[in-house]
């Protein structure tokens, strides 16, 4: 293992896919890097200049924030009800991103999601290290990104992945001790906040309530649990590179680390700040195609930062992904 580091630390003299494998080796992810107290951070995670460059006439304003809605009365009261659908709507429409408070997901599920991870991360590496995967066919994964080997920059985060989306269900043997019971709770919650939120999608669309679910949008789910340890030089890193999401949505839970997420709107990186106990929704590129555009698939991005670590749990709906379905 010392090999690797060497390798990623050292004169700097090797090539890019090199120092990758190097990492790769390691199997102990970007905290296993911040562990071996290196004084910068290797090549592989600078991005590069001319991005560095751009992102100085990018101006962070705060006059726009990301929309909030108070769910409570969604479902006893049909006025509210009106008035949500009215709200996510105009959300889905223009920024693509909303954060709901008053979701039904108790608060203590919340934390112990987040605490689960945090457990996995911070437990031994040789137990974490086992989890070590690219095999995208199992239910459980962990690895520093999917697109480690493709991407320009490495992401200074690791992820871990949990599918309850995949061809043969998931066993909770299979996921990690420290997060096995968390993450069991909390599927089963935000399952039903998926449901939730699809009717009222639906219904923002003109639709009958039951739509987006009878075309399966919700079936089965995903989560990709990251963590973005401090970093010594975040000017030159990113913790997740510019994207949108797959799927047809995605409901995000973070934990209250002051700024990471951000998302961009009309032209401007915009932070999405956590609330206490809120969660973050956004529209996949999938239910953008089935809306025919009237819902937008925003990019978004986590910047690295000095404070750490930034802990969230990304669960994407994004259908039966395992066999060819018309929509
Ligand atoms: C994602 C994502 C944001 C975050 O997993 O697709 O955008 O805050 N995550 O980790
Ligand atoms: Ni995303």
């Amino acid at each position: 293992m010392q090999g690797g580091f060497d390798v990623l630390t050292g004169d700097q003299s090797c090539d890019r896919m090199e120092m990758l494998k190097a990492f790769d080796e390691t199997k102990a992810g970007v905290k296993g890097l911040v562990d071996s107290r290196l004084l910068k951070i290797p090549k592989i995670f600078v991005r590069p200049s001319e991005e560095l460059a751009q992102e100085l006439t990018h101006e962070n304003t705060h006059k726009f924030q990301v929309p909030v809605i108070d769910l409570s009365g969604v479902v006893q009261d049909a006025d509210r009800r009106r008035q949500i659908v009215e709200e996510m709507r105009n959300a889905s429409e223009t920024w693509g991103f909303f954060q709901v408070v008053n979701h039904g997901i108790p608060p203590s599920v919340l934390d112990r999601m987040i605490d689960g991870v945090r457990k996995f991360n911070e437990q031994d590496v040789e137990e974490k290290k086992k989890y070590y995967s690219w095999d995208k066919t199992r239910n459980v994964r962990f690895n520093s990104g999917f697109d480690l080997f493709t991407s320009r920059t490495a992401n200074w985060k690791d992820t871990l992945t949990m599918s309850f989306s995949g061809p043969d269900p998931i066993d909770p043997q299979e996921m990690p001790p420290p997060c096995r019971d968390s993450t069991m709770e909390y599927s089963k919650h935000v399952e039903i906040l998926g449901n939730t939120l699809l009717g009222l999608l639906s219904e923002a669309l003109g639709l009958k309530t039951d739509h987006l679910k009878n075309m399966e949008c919700a079936k089965g789910h995903n989560f990709h649990c990251h963590y973005y340890p401090a970093c010594l030089e975040p000017e030159l890193a990113i913790g997740a590179a510019k994207h949108s999401d797959a799927g047809f949505f995605t409901i995000l839970l973070q934990n209250q680390i002051a700024s990471g997420l951000q998302v961009l709107y009309r032209d401007q990186w915009i932070d999405i700040n956590p609330i206490p106990e809120g969660l973050v929704v956004n529209i996949g590129d999938l239910l953008q195609l089935v809306s025919n555009g009237k819902f937008k698939s925003i990019k978004h991005r986590v910047i690295a930062s000095h404070v750490g670590p930034r802990i969230s749990v990304a669960c994407f709906f994004s259908g039966p992904v395992y066999e060819a379905k018309i929509y």
